[in-house]
């Protein structure tokens, strides 16, 4: 029987491509995404993978999510904690509400997410979860107090979760993407970007097909005694 992935934010950006990825190494994938319905049918339509939507931020519906997902699919043996959000501004400007949703959906959705497929991953003594950080997390940016403190948290997490799962075979594992060339990234002003891109020694932003092939290796059955460290793939950005 082929393993059962979900990964969240799974229908656009970065998430798409990793979907696609695990889709081509033959894991049955259910791509969860939070809103935005239109996109989503266009990705199954696409892709013919099933898109599965509820907020990762809210425990109860991860519950009830991960929970049709396995009546459809199966048993759930590889987690993708994708989902992420920006709130960027100053610490000046920044509101309690931006910190707020950056770390419920980025950092409190890995939890949440972690904690519905753990029992289950437990039991049959097989797992693969991976987690996307950031190189913002690992070496903080301007502008970004709230996501830099959710996905270094997230790397944080990780390392912890990893301890635990061990001597259940199931891995837990992080990777630091850099710049990519996705919605989220072009959200970012011009002339900022176009400074941040002069910093990074290949000389480009990455592709998301880049952080996918590195995530299908980690959910691979060959990855098996790679657990607790954090892949970067930043175009040498950050060397960590
Ligand atoms: N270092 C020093 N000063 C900087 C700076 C930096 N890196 N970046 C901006 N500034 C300065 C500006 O020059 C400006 O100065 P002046 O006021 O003297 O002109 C000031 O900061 C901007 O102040 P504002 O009050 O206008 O700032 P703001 O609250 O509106 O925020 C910003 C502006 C959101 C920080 C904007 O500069 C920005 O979007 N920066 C990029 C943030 C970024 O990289 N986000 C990544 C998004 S992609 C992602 O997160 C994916 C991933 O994992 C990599």
């Amino acid at each position: 029987m082929a393993r059962v992935a979900i990964v969240t934010g799974g229908t656009r950006g970065i998430g798409e491509a990793i979907s696609i990825a695990l889709r081509d190494a033959g894991v049955t994938v259910a791509a969860n995404y939070a809103g935005n319905e239109e996109k989503a049918r266009q990705f199954s339509e696409r892709t013919r993978i099933k898109a599965y939507r509820w907020d990762v931020s809210d425990l109860d519906s991860c519950l009830a999510g991960v929970g049709q997902v396995e009546e459809e699919l199966g048993p759930v043996d590889v987690l993708v904690n994708n989902a992420g959000i920006t709130r960027d501004g100053t610490m000046k400007r920044m509101t309690r509400q931006m910190w707020d949703e950056v770390i419920d959906v980025n950092l409190g959705g890995c939890f949440n997410m972690a904690k519905a497929v753990w029992n289950g991953m437990n039991e049959r003594k097989y797992g693969r979860i991976v987690n996307i950080g950031s190189i913002n997390g690992q070496a903080g940016q301007y502008g970004q107090v709230n996501y830099a403190a959710a996905k270094s948290g997230i790397h944080g997490f990780t390392k912890a979760l990893a301890q635990e799962g061990a001597r259940a075979g199931i891995t837990v594992n992080a990777i630091a993407p850099g710049y990519i060339d996705t919605e989220m990234v072009a959200a970012v002003p011009q002339d900022v970007l176009e400074k941040i891109v002069a910093r990074i020694p290949v000389g480009r932003l990455g592709h998301a097909e880049e952080i996918a092939r590195g995530v299908a290796f980690l959910c691979s059955e060959d990855a098996g005694f790679v657990t607790g460290s954090t892949l970067s793939i930043n175009g040498g950005q950050h060397m960590y």
